[in-house]
């Protein structure tokens, strides 16, 4: 067991681990032996499990359907909220007698949960047939992790409490042809006193501009016409860089980038929302008009406990600022509903917020206490029966404003990029606008990663219905 603090790593890591790839990949390939990954939370996790794909993938190991027919399972936690936790302990609990049955069988964990020591001593003491666990920081391993538990057969746990660099050119399986996410920066120095993510993400660390700017280029080569960037701050991207930018640079430069036509990110912190960003947001066509803005709560006196960094005002007049550059952009915000000490009064400045910045749509969450964060220790904890009336509530003043909106787009015409066949109607594609709307409408399968014209046609409370004009 290791759980090391700051190791140097450069380019030649990635092709260290590619060369072990090749080496597992002699015995591997051709076993049928089959992996699935379950990922838990963000889009940074999302992406995460695409680089752990790429690496079994290239290691020789075939995708399972089902998680029942794998031999390799790997899961990528979450640990947010509790909910995310409890619900990755129980799946683990049925994989213990698959671990009996099948002696080749084997088990990973890796993502944020693995970063939080209490995890860690949960896992030994009742999960001990767990044969690897690793952390955020050290994902780029795997293959030299996979290979030291198949030679050795003895549990490998390697988590690091640290690390500064950041290790590119990993293989990666893209889940669309025509569109992914980058990132461009990890951790947070944000410090809310409600969140666990700056203790199992560490510190802000953004890429190179030329890295991120030759990323998207190679994979706008290979037909991404979209690309959403990722990080927890994306404001204070560029900030600790040895030749300082901004995250408004770095988007002017990559919509140089020809053949990508949209470009997406989040998320930006609402108190470190430059000028600079909303005018380069505004005059720029390829930035789609959609930002996602945590508020989080309404009451200054909430976002100060929360370490937030802004007040009430600051918030709607920014939402102002943002909405008189660029009238037709939506927004789409994360609400906390029974932080710690929250009134009622409290409460009403977030539903007055909601009536006034008119989402989209909303994340809605209930405060989930985490062990090890200030918040964990306040006083004044909400009653639940308190937190669920007011979350009903606030479901109640949300929905009827993203329906108006919706109602409103009817006989419309958008530009929509399509991008799945429908859960529910095989003959239905979905796609976005460039504002971010769900549109469904009736195209042929071949059509996915195409830009359409479609004409709406009726409207439900999360999404629209159109024709192809
Ligand atoms: N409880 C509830 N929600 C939380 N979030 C982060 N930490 C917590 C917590 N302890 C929410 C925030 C954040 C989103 C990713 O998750 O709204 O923006
Ligand atoms: Fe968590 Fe706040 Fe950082 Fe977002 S900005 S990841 S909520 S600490």
């Amino acid at each position: 067991m290791s759980k090391r603090t700051e190791i140097k790593i450069t380019t030649a890591e990635a092709k260290r681990q590619a060369d072990i790839i090749t080496q597992l990949s002699y015995h591997i390939k051709g076993t049928n032996l089959k992996y699935f990954i379950a990922t838990f939370g963000c889009q940074m996790n999302a992406h995460d499990s695409e680089k752990i794909e790429g690496c079994l993938e290239q290691i020789g190991y075939v995708k399972a359907e089902k998680e029942s027919e794998a031999d390799f399972i790997i899961y990528n936690t979450c640990c947010v909220r509790e909910n995310a936790e409890l619900k990755i302990f129980g799946k683990l609990g049925h994989l213990k007698s698959r671990k009996k049955k099948n002696p080749n069988f084997i088990v990973a964990l890796c993502g944020c949960m693995m970063q939080q020591d209490v995890v860690l001593d949960t896992l030994k003491k009742t999960y001990n047939f767990v044969d690897m666990i690793f952390g955020t920081y050290n994902i780029y391993k795997l293959p030299e992790l996979l290979q030291t538990r198949l030679e050795t057969g003895e549990p490998i746990i390697d988590i690091w409490e640290t690390h500064e660099d950041i290790v590119e050119d990993l293989p990666s399986i893209r889940k669309h042809d025509f569109k992914s996410c980058i990132n461009i920066m990890y951790g947070c120095n944000n410090f809310c006193t409600y969140c666990i993510v700056p203790y199992v993400r560490g510190r802000e660390r953004s890429r190179d501009v030329s890295d991120i700017v030759t990323e998207a280029t190679h994979l706008v080569n290979d037909g991404v016409k979209e690309i959403m960037f990722l990080g927890q701050n994306v404001n204070s991207y560029g900030k600790n860089l040895e030749e300082p930018t901004t995250f408004a640079k770095l988007l002017e430069e990559v919509a140089k980038i020809d053949g990508l036509e949209r470009i997406r990110f989040m998320t930006p912190h609402p108190k470190d929302l430059s000028d600079e960003l909303i005018e380069v947001m505004a005059k720029t066509d390829k930035i789609c008009k959609n930002l996602h803005l945590p508020f989080q709560a309404g009451s200054t006196d909430i976002l100060k406990k929360m370490n937030r960094g802004y007040t009430k005002e600051h918030y709607l007049n920014l939402v102002k600022k943002i909405r008189t550059a660029m009238p037709e952009i939506t927004l789409t915000t994360d609400i906390i509903v029974g932080f710690p000490g929250e009134t009622d009064a409290d409460f009403e400045d977030t539903i007055d917020v909601v009536k006034q910045a008119k989402y989209l749509s909303a994340f809605t969450f209930i405060y989930s206490k985490r062990t090890g964060t200030p918040a964990a220790t306040m006083e004044n904890q909400v009653e639940e029966a308190v937190v669920k009336a007011r979350f009903n509530e606030l479901i109640a003043v949300l929905d009827p404003i993203s329906a108006e909106y919706m109602q409103n787009q009817v006989g419309k015409r958008f530009v929509v990029l399509l991008e799945d066949v429908s859960k529910n109607d095989k003959n239905v594609l979905s796609g976005r606008t460039e504002t971010g709307i769900l549109v469904h409408v009736n195209a042929d399968v071949k059509d996915i990663g195409e830009f359409v014209e479609v004409e709406i046609t009726s409207a439900k409370t999360h999404y629209l219905n159109g024709k192809l004009v």
